[in-house]
């Protein structure tokens, strides 16, 4: 005798209208009241709202030393602060081909876009499987004469193998870029992400787990690098320099202070909201390895702390009676689960990337990728905010799979 299931008519393991997940962002009246409201005030009425203001440099401040790195430039998006670290390591105007920048063919399009906006190549490697980051060895089999830089992504919040790619960088004397849009506290041997690398590039976009809205974040700990970055956000100026001097090209990435105030009371939460999330998942994954048919994500030897912007699991049909993936992920939401296939296509294949392939052959170059195309088949993942839950909660996301698993076998 198996529970009906949801899909199919019967009563939900979670009615989400009357038991909704954690929100995200997780906004208080208490909060407002104590914490944003003064601090929008102090902004709104120091007519400063932009640049000269005092936000945006005490949240660079606390961000640089929350990742233990000189220097933190907040942007105003995630993408502007990939283009920007690449331009400002490689020294790159934009106005010639910069070379061919190594990318994991598993990540948001932003990874391959900004390579390409700021008129580098890209080539798609391949990732592990099991920890859904850019492959090691694909990477130095795709290196060649025109290969300047590598960018791993720290997908999902674990940690790309950054030891190896470190070696791999310097024995061949290329840049290494972190992109740690989806990474915010995440540690690699105890040392945070956007710490490892010549620089690093963050996201505080509306999902991301620590957010403004939309935000940016660029972490370095080279001078130059940082001087650089500066330019290229602030129409040339060189840091400190005068208001009509412009030592270099550079365009306008400057965020608003309304942005930083809220993000430096959010960045107060991140440690322990990060530390709860691994909590949860650490919890989760021991409970679904019973499952036939699931593989829980794994922490790797060298993660002493994952991000967990994304729980993301696999899914085997075998285990399930043959249902599809598609299956499984209507059947959990229908459950009060919410949960996605994720990237449903290595990025290469994703019809705008391919379009620009076949019109600018000479622009994207993909290595064999077929790890990333099991993974894109099999993968199912579920959203940061249910890790802010109580274990009650996260037991019922067992109970919804196994429902599922029971029914269909
Ligand atoms: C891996 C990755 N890189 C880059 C970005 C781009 O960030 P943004 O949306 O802030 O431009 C995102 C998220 O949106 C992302 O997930």
């Amino acid at each position: 005798m198996t529970d009906t299931l949801a899909i199919s008519g019967g009563t939900p393991v979670r009615n989400t209208e009357t038991h909704p997940w954690p929100s995200w962002p997780q906004n208080t009246s208490d909060e407002w009241n104590n914490k944003i409201e003064p601090l929008l005030r102090d902004v709104y009425f120091s007519s400063n709202e932009g640049s000269g203001g005092t936000m945006i440099p005490r949240f660079c401040e606390l961000y640089a030393s929350y990742t233990g790195t000189n220097y933190a430039l907040f942007m105003p998006h995630g993408t502007d602060s990939i283009s920007a670290a690449l331009a400002a390591a490689l020294d790159l105007d934009g106005f010639s081909e910069g070379g061919e920048i190594i990318v994991p063919n598993y990540t948001f399009v932003a990874t391959a876009s900004a390579v390409l906006e700021r008129r580098c190549t890209v080539a798609f490697v391949d990732i592990s499987p099991e920890t859904f980051t850019i492959d090691p060895k694909a990477v130095e089999d795709a290196i060649t004469p025109q290969t300047r830089a590598i960018l791993p992504v720290h997908l999902g919040g674990h940690p790309a193998e950054m030891g190896t790619l470190q070696d791999i960088a310097k024995k061949h004397q290329l840049y290494l870029i972190e992109d740690c849009a989806q990474a915010h506290g995440a540690e690699y041997q105890n040392k945070k992400v956007g710490n490892l690398s010549d620089v690093g590039a963050f996201s505080f976009q509306a999902s991301k787990n620590l957010t403004s809205g939309e935000g940016g974040m660029v972490t370095t700990n080279d001078k130059d690098i940082h001087d650089r970055v500066c330019a290229f956000m602030n129409v040339g100026r060189a840091p400190g320099g005068a208001r009509w001097e412009y030592p270099r090209l550079g365009w306008n990435y400057r965020p608003s202070e309304y942005l930083a105030a809220i993000l430096l009371v959010r960045l107060e939460l991140l440690q322990e909201q990060t530390n709860l999330r691994n909590r949860n998942g650490v919890y989760l994954s021991s409970l679904l390895e019973e499952v036939d048919g699931i593989t829980p994500p794994i922490h790797a030897p060298w993660t002493t702390k994952h991000g967990y912007h994304l729980y993301c699991m696999k899914y085997n049909p075998d285990g399930f009676g043959g249902k599809s993936r598609e299956d499984f992920v209507k059947a959990l939401s229908a459950e009060g689960i919410p949960c996605s296939i994720g990237y449903r296509s290595p990025l290469s294949m994703e019809p705008g990337m391919a379009h620009v392939g076949e019109k600018y052959p000479d622009l994207i170059r993909t290595l064999p990728c077929p790890n990333t195309e099991l993974v894109c088949e099999q993968s199912v993942w579920l959203f940061q905010n249910l890790l802010l839950s109580t274990e009650s909660e996260i037991d019922q996301v067992v109970e919804a799979i196994t429902k599922i698993h029971n029914a269909w076998n």
